[in-house]
């Protein structure tokens, strides 16, 4: 396994819409894996192929406080949502900064696991929330998208100010 380099927003590439995934096979599971890794490196609890510049529908998620609960999602689709919950979001492609979005509350996600089966999930909470955040990612979508204009600019402003004290 291997640790990958996270993308930071406001990076173009994390704009890049994600192809869907051909076949699932050791290629795919291998890129779950470092993945997986990396998100529980950062530490994070979610983590889309986008931000690792991988520009594939793979999402991996673990909300479990003692990471006991890798899910990989496939080509994710969400077939079914309803309500509506806004929950303080952040993003590991944009360290240090928090903001309430509004979400579905539940969703009904349907996707292939790392065996290439199809399955699906019913998910509320913290859980949906996130398999949303980071199917946004796919589609070249990062969470600070959703705040006004001036906020992003503030965001983008402070991000780059810290990129180069760090350069
Ligand atoms: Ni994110």
């Amino acid at each position: 396994m291997a640790l990958l380099p996270i993308l930071t927003y406001p990076d173009p590439r994390l704009h890049t819409v994600a192809m869907p995934v051909a076949v699932v096979d050791d290629r795919i599971r291998r890129l779950i894996d470092d993945m997986a890794e990396t998100m529980y490196a950062a530490p994070g609890i979610g983590l889309a192929a986008t931000q690792v510049n991988v520009h594939e529908r793979v999402i991996v998620i673990d909300i479990t406080e003692d990471r006991s609960q890798l899910l990989a999602f496939v080509n994710p689709e969400i077939v079914a949502a309803e309500g509506f919950e806004v929950t303080e979001e952040g993003c590991l492609s944009v360290p240090g900064i928090y903001d309430k979005v509004e979400r579905a509350a539940t969703v009904k996600v349907r996707a292939l696991g790392r065996n290439g089966d199809s399955f699906t999930l019913d998910a509320d909470g913290l859980l949906a929330v996130c398999i949303q955040h980071e199917m946004d990612h796919l589609k070249g979508k990062v969470f600070v998208e959703y705040l006004s204009q001036l906020k992003q600019n503030r965001i983008k402003t402070k991000l780059k100010k810290r990129e180069r004290a760090t350069a």
